[in-house]
């Protein structure tokens, strides 16, 4: 598998020609840490980004074995108003993608319908602490450099919290709900403080359109303005993209 290096601000940027050799490459992380501890906490994200690796996952497992029992999954962030049974809800994603042809331990989602959203965000972020915290976090990266649904504006100390969409986002979202009046208008998201806390984080991107976003989250200045950003701060970070995205 080929793939050039760029080191920059700490940050390890992997360059392959195509999408499913990047995600391959996030495979193995999870593969050794699937083989080498007995419990693990992967932070996992949604969207069209990760569906190859999800796809590389459920290939391991189906024809090679690989066992998910002390796997447990800890989902960035979930649309409010969404049933979990809603079919853009991404507990519903995720079901589709990976839990439901894998033999994980435990999935943990933030709900989509809920009394109270502090409380609900607070019990989150209880049981990560609980479980141990994350091992390796995933992310994609939004158009406008959110990374979860933390839009512009979210401090690098956020927690996990209730936040309103961005108008960006909602549009970006339309082409899985079909019209923007369908898209919610908040979510329940892992703050920025919490992505940080895990020990590694790997984030992907694919495709001409994101080469200008990830261009200043990885070497324009650290900001909230740019989520993403952030990362530069992290000190165990990989970025894995294809050759289109890294044209920026
Ligand atoms: P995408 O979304 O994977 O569908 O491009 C990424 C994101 O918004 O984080």
């Amino acid at each position: 598998m080929q793939s050039s290096k760029i080191e920059r601000s700490g940050l390890q940027i992997d360059v392959f020609p195509t999408r499913e050799e990047a995600s391959a490459a996030a495979a193995d992380e999870v593969e050794a840490l699937l083989r080498k501890k007995d419990s693990v906490n992967l932070g996992l994200a949604t969207g069209s980004t990760p569906l190859p690796f999800y796809r590389e996952l459920v290939r391991r497992h189906r024809e090679e074995g690989l066992s998910f029992a002390q796997m447990e999954g800890f989902n960035l962030d979930e649309y409010e108003g969404l049933p979990s049974e809603h079919p853009e809800s991404y507990d519903s994603f995720m079901q589709q993608q990976l839990y439901a042809h894998i033999d994980a331990r435990e999935s943990h989602l933030l709900p989509g319908i809920y009394q109270n959203a502090e409380e609900a965000c607070r019990a989150y972020e209880e049981k990560i602490v609980e479980k141990g915290g994350l091992d390796w976090q995933l992310l994609g990266i939004g158009g406008n450099g959110h990374i979860g649904f933390n839009e512009p504006g979210s401090p690098v100390d956020s927690r996990t919290r209730r936040i309103e969409l961005d108008e960006r986002t909602r549009r970006d979202a339309v082409k899985q709900f079909g019209t923007l009046e369908k898209v919610p208008l908040a979510a329940l998201t892992m703050g920025i403080g919490t992505i940080l806390e895990a020990k590694r984080i790997v984030l992907m991107a694919w495709g001409a359109g994101k080469a200008g976003i990830l261009q200043k989250a990885l070497q324009g200045p650290v900001t909230a303005e740019v989520p993403a950003s952030f990362l530069q701060t992290h000190g165990n970070v990989r970025i894995l993209i294809d050759e289109e995205a890294s044209q920026g």
